[in-house]
């Protein structure tokens, strides 16, 4: 039987002969998710014999990175901001530079807020990444998680429920904050927010084919913002301001050129509000902030 060195050279060498970034990376967690042992086991039981079953599990995860199936995809997983999120093709995987929105959500909520028992929507939530790391360190908080596609809002039902939040995240379908509409009797006020956050699609349309086949695997309904790829942002901003309390606060992810069109709708929907830029962990702009006004005293 061959040891672990041995398959592991050679998965590196597979996948490295198929173009694949960080292929010694990958190889590495493709051995540690088949032989289910943690990153530094890998180097202490180098010696270690490696079963057939292992070594055909093995060879069929890197048949499927040959078809550039992300390997979230294939897991069936993705680590996000210290927890795993399921995930499937129907949602996005969750990106490293949405963990840093997160950040500056609980940031924006533990130093900007006047109440912990605060409500906040994340719209266009996917496998809801962002809005269960939020319930989890915001035990205080109710969050709407909102999508319009079904099959990603199943995919975040399920991490709701394997996460314990499902008491604190009330999940809805439907076009961005219309979806609150159905909580609420037309004669009823309706929901209204202390923190809206949106990590929408953005990419310009004619961008989607130039991206890299993984990505091309995603849904394009997640990634697809339009001809300049603020259409969905741009809606947001239209329907914000019935939702958004007086002293609420948007956190949006966008793409660093797109900062100037989201002041000019910050400018147009909440003119009276304070726009602030934050930079992702590349030094890129990335998060845009409306502060719609501190609380009166
Ligand atoms: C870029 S993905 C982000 C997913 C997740 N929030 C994250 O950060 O990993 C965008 C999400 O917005 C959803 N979406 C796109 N258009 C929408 C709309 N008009 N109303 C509600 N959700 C929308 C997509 O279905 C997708 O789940």
């Amino acid at each position: 039987m061959p040891i672990l060195r041995e398959v592991l050279q050679q998965t590196h060498r597979s996948l490295e002969s198929l173009d694949i970034p960080d292929a010694r990376l990958e190889a590495e967690v493709v051995v540690m998710n088949v032989l289910r042992m943690p990153r530094h086991e890998i180097f202490v039981q180098q010696e270690r014999e490696i079963t057939p079953q292992q070594e055909k599990d093995i060879s069929g995860i890197v048949d499927r990175r040959r078809q550039r199936e992300p390997l979230a995809y294939i897991f069936g997983y993705k680590e996000f901001y210290g927890i795993n999120i399921a995930v499937t093709p129907d949602v996005l995987i969750p990106r490293p530079e949405t963990e840093a929105m997160v950040e500056h959500a609980l940031f924006m909520a533990l130093m900007g807020m006047e109440t912990p028992q605060l409500v906040i929507a994340d719209v266009g939530t996917g496998a809801g990444a962002i809005a269960i790391n939020l319930a989890i360190h915001l035990p205080a908080a109710h969050i709407y998680a909102l999508d319009n596609s079904e099959a990603a809002l199943k995919v975040a039902a399920y991490n709701v429920q394997s996460h314990n939040v499902a008491d604190r995240i009330t999940l809805c379908y439907g076009d961005l904050l219309e979806a609150l509409n159905q909580l609420t009797d037309s004669a009823e006020p309706p929901v209204m927010l202390d923190l809206i956050v949106a990590n929408l699609p953005y990419i310009p349309s004619q961008r989607i084919p130039t991206l890299q086949p993984e990505v091309q695997r995603e849904p394009k309904a997640a990634l697809d913002g339009g001809e300049d790829g603020m259409e969905v942002i741009s809606r947001l901003f239209s329907q914000a301001g019935k939702h958004l309390k007086e002293t609420g606060m948007i956190l949006l992810e966008l793409d660093p050129d797109q900062v100037p069109a989201a002041r000019e709708l910050a400018d147009k929907y909440f003119p009276e509000a304070e726009t602030s830029v934050e930079q992702d962990l590349s030094h890129l702009d990335r998060f845009f902030i409306v502060n719609r006004g501190p609380a009166e005293e």
